[in-house]
């Protein structure tokens, strides 16, 4: 139905909304895109200026998603929601408010999966946090962390469409990372705490 469009279309502008780059340029005077990572996530934020930016950013953008889920639940249910989620990820990896460089959907995925099933978020985000202690890459923890979203979903014996929604959310995030692997295998890659690259 057209309203399977107009989530599309409305998650794919609340996806595109740059909270990192709004918030560093706007409160910060300064172009995240030109530090650190050069992403305009949460995480990059966090490293270029600090951790309260860090985790307003991180959740805007998780809001992003949820807003997404709730989008597409109230105008056409299950199917529905699933398509407006990935709308939302389109807009925060390609926004089209700047140029369609965008983020690493980490928070926004992270969003997306909290409005649908909390539980598998939270063994997500331990994931994260036991892999991100170990390697010191949040880089790693988020690629972990988004491969542990369908292995717990179908653990919980979830609905199909939401196991393979969390296959695409996993290739998606691995896809993203990209420059993250290639700097992990050059020994590269940000590390949290002291000794950063
Ligand atoms: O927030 C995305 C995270 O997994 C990696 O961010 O800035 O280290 O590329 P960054």
């Amino acid at each position: 139905s057209i309203y399977v469009l107009y989530a599309a279309v409305a998650s794919y502008l609340i996806g595109s909304i740059p909270f990192g780059f709004i918030l560093a340029r706007y409160a910060k005077g300064i172009d995240i895109r030109q530090f650190g990572s050069g992403n305009i996530g949460a995480t990059n934020v966090w490293r270029t200026l600090g951790p309260v930016p860090g985790i307003i950013v991180l959740l805007l953008d998780m809001s992003k998603g949820v807003a997404s889920v709730f989008i597409g639940r109230h105008l056409g249910g299950a199917g529905t929601e699933l398509i407006a989620a990935f709308f939302a990820l389109c807009g925060h990896s390609w926004p089209v408010f700047i140029k369609f460089k965008g983020g690493k959907i980490v928070a926004t995925g992270g969003g997306i999966i909290l409005a649908i099933s909390p539980l598998t978020t939270l063994i997500a985000l331990i994931v994260l946090l036991i892999t991100v202690g170990i390697s010191r890459y949040v880089s790693l923890g988020s690629i972990m962390a988004a491969i542990t979203v369908p292995v717990t979903m179908i653990i919980l014996r979830m609905n199909i469409l939401y196991i393979l929604f969390g296959v695409v959310i996993a290739a998606f995030v691995i896809y993203k990372h990209r420059p993250n692997i290639k700097r992990i295998l050059d020994g590269t890659e940000f590390k949290v705490g002291k000794g950063r690259r």
